[in-house]
């Protein structure tokens, strides 16, 4: 049989475009998007689909087992405002669901795992600009917690058990198709699709809250790119630093504005903002661009464009 590779949380907002690249690249039947539920159907019904919960080993497990899979992408995470309202669940999926897929790896049932970290492993004491790859990481946020440890368990597996495990520390990713769930960084979508459907849109982070951010296409070509390097090449086995674009809800909206001349935003900022305000600004990302060739291609004005077009075709 030939081997196989499992998404873990296909259905999320960066598993599903990740799951249809794969399919591209190595042919859809060599793919297993599996999700908790089918929340995706177009994505379920597309090719090989499991119910998977990413806290449960044996499910895993024998996902793997019986399929020959060899490559695992754990994408399943809460994220950073949802992980504030539930914390313990968040240390729990978080964190055990990495526990799972390192161990397979470790006991060599899986050659190699993608684990996502972001940049909210870094906290109100890191630098906030041009944020270094090694510097002070105290996150305040249980996600930012778990991902944190997350990166130190991903490199003392690698360092102690060889385990080929590869990260990126994602920024916010933004995207016209699935939605993102509970991040802080969600407003840089809700607004595209508030934009199309209403002409506003109230913001739950001020004007001037600056933050580091990608589009889909961007991340997902990072990722693909990263899990094909050669071994060697890969020198940082906790996360990589990623970066593309910063920007301010102030600079987005007068982004949609060229577009939109009517369209108008409000701010109200919430809890969230404490979160925002604790990462950083904008990120040096040069190991990545050195040790793999990582570039960006999309800035604000590009991505506006796209999703623009694309969410005024969905909404017609
Ligand atoms: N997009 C994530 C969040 O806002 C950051 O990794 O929680």
């Amino acid at each position: 049989m030939s081997s196989k590779i499992l998404i873990i949380g296909a259905c999320g907002q960066i598993g599903t475009e990740l799951t249809t690249k794969l399919r591209e690249l190595h042919g859809v039947d060599n793919i297993i998007a599996s999700d908790i539920n089918t929340r995706n159907l177009d994505l379920v019904n597309s090719g090989p689909f499991e119910i998977i919960d990413a806290k449960n080993y044996n499910a895993i497990n024998d996902c793997c087992q019986q399929n020959n899979v060899k490559t695992v992408y754990l994408m399943a995470a809460l994220l950073s405002a949802t992980g504030e309202k539930y914390p313990m669940e968040a240390w729990d999926l978080n964190m055990n669901s990495l526990f799972h897929v390192l161990n397979l790896a470790k006991d060599k049932v899986i050659d190699k795992v993608f684990w996502p970290s972001s940049i909210a492993v870094f906290g109100p004491t890191t630098p906030r600009d041009n944020t270094p790859q090694h510097t002070i990481c105290e996150p305040t946020t249980v996600y930012g917690i778990t991902k944190q440890v997350g990166e130190r368990w991903c490199e003392y597996y690698h360092d102690k058990y060889g385990v080929d495990v590869r990260s990126i520390r994602y920024p916010g990713i933004i995207s016209h198709k699935a939605m993102p769930g509970g991040g802080t960084t969600d407003y840089a979508v809700e607004i595209y699709h508030e934009a199309i459907k209403k002409g506003k849109y109230e913001c739950f982070l001020s004007e001037n809250t600056e933050l580091p951010m990608m589009f889909m296409e961007d991340a997902i070509i990072a990722t693909v790119d990263l899990m094909h390097s050669p071994s060697d090449a890969v020198k940082i086995r906790s996360a990589y630093n990623l970066a593309a674009i910063s920007f301010t809800p102030k600079q987005i909206f007068e982004s949609i504005k060229k577009h939109m001349p009517e369209f108008t935003i409000t701010y109200n900022p919430d809890f969230r903002q404490a979160i925002a305000d604790s990462w950083p600004s904008s990120i040096d990302d040069n190991s990545a661009r050195t040790d793999w060739n990582w570039k960006h291609n999309f800035d604000l004005e590009t991505m506006t464009k796209v999703m623009l077009e694309n969410l005024e075709k969905k909404y017609a």
